[in-house]
């Protein structure tokens, strides 16, 4: 009896020093996550590197704090689509949070692109608005914001890399449309808004044809001053 008892305290402390290591290593989700996210495979593909579906994101190597508040979004029906909203409603913030944290760790290669079906015109306007903007039109740069690389900025802006152009076109118009919100100040809707539909094919057409970065993780918090604040990246992202 005695020894069972040691074996038995001898493992509740083995337990808390491996959730200490695992939370010191970043990894806050429970080893059975890659069961867990079966659910959203068939949706998002394996480890979250997306499918051949035009209108299903990749979520991988997102900065956790945008994965968690897309899925805060969808749980309180902010942000819409019926099949993530349901799935959502009842899961804790606690296990969305493992969610986000599991998919912003996933590196997988960026999917196989189908050849452009936009003219190299389209790509060129796409190409100028994604990397210089046109202050003009008061369109600020997106790599301003979403990385020189394209790859995304901790916590809250996402990578562009390794999604369709449909789906990029179609949040674009959801923000400009109002059916898309972010935490105010949303600053996506001041961009959206200042693009025409042509613009949107453009930068739709430029991102989704891009190749897999020599480092597809987001850039650090602070690495690029906004030109505008963002509710979903607060302070601009500043190191503390
Ligand atoms: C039936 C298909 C389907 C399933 C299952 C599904 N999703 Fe989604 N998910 C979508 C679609 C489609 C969108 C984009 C919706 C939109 O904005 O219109 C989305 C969006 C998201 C986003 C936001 C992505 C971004 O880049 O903004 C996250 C995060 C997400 N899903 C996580 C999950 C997780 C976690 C699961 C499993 C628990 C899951 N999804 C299951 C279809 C699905
Ligand atoms: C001022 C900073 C800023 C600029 C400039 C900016 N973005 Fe964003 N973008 C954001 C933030 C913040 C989010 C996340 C919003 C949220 O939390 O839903 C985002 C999200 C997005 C998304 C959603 C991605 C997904 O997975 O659903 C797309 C698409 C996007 N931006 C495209 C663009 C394009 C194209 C440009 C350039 C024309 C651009 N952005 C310029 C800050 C910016």
């Amino acid at each position: 009896v005695l020894i069972r008892r040691t074996l038995w305290l001898g493992c509740l402390f083995f337990l808390g020093a491996c959730v200490a290591l695992a939370q010191e290593a970043g990894k806050s989700y429970p080893a059975d996550m890659a069961e867990r996210v079966q659910a959203c495979t068939p949706c998002h593909g394996v480890e979250g590197k997306g499918t051949n579906d035009a209108y299903f994101p990749r979520l991988a190597g997102k900065p956790a704090g945008y994965l968690y508040n897309q899925l805060e979004a969808f749980k309180s029906g902010r942000r819409k689509y019926p099949p993530m909203n349901y799935l959502l409603a009842y899961l804790t913030d606690d296990y969305l949070k493992q969610f986000a944290d599991y998919f912003a760790d996933q590196r997988p290669a960026l999917p196989e692109q189908s050849p452009p079906d936009v003219s190299q015109a389209v790509l060129d306007h796409g190409h100028v608005l994604v990397t210089q903007g046109d202050l003009d039109r008061s369109i600020p740069a997106c790599v301003s914001c979403h990385g020189g690389a394209l790859t995304g900025q901790s916590p809250g802006i996402p990578g562009l890399l390794g999604l369709r152009a449909s789906y990029i076109s179609a949040q674009l118009g959801g923000w400009r449309y109002g059916t898309r919100t972010a935490i105010a100040p949303d600053c996506m809707q001041l961009v959206a808004g200042h693009l025409t539909e042509d613009d949107v094919r453009a930068v739709a057409a430029y991102l989704a044809n891009q190749h897999q970065p020599a480092d597809p993780a987001p850039s650090a918090a602070g690495s690029y001053s906004l030109p505008f604040a963002c509710g979903s990246q607060p302070e601009g992202g500043s190191k503390p």
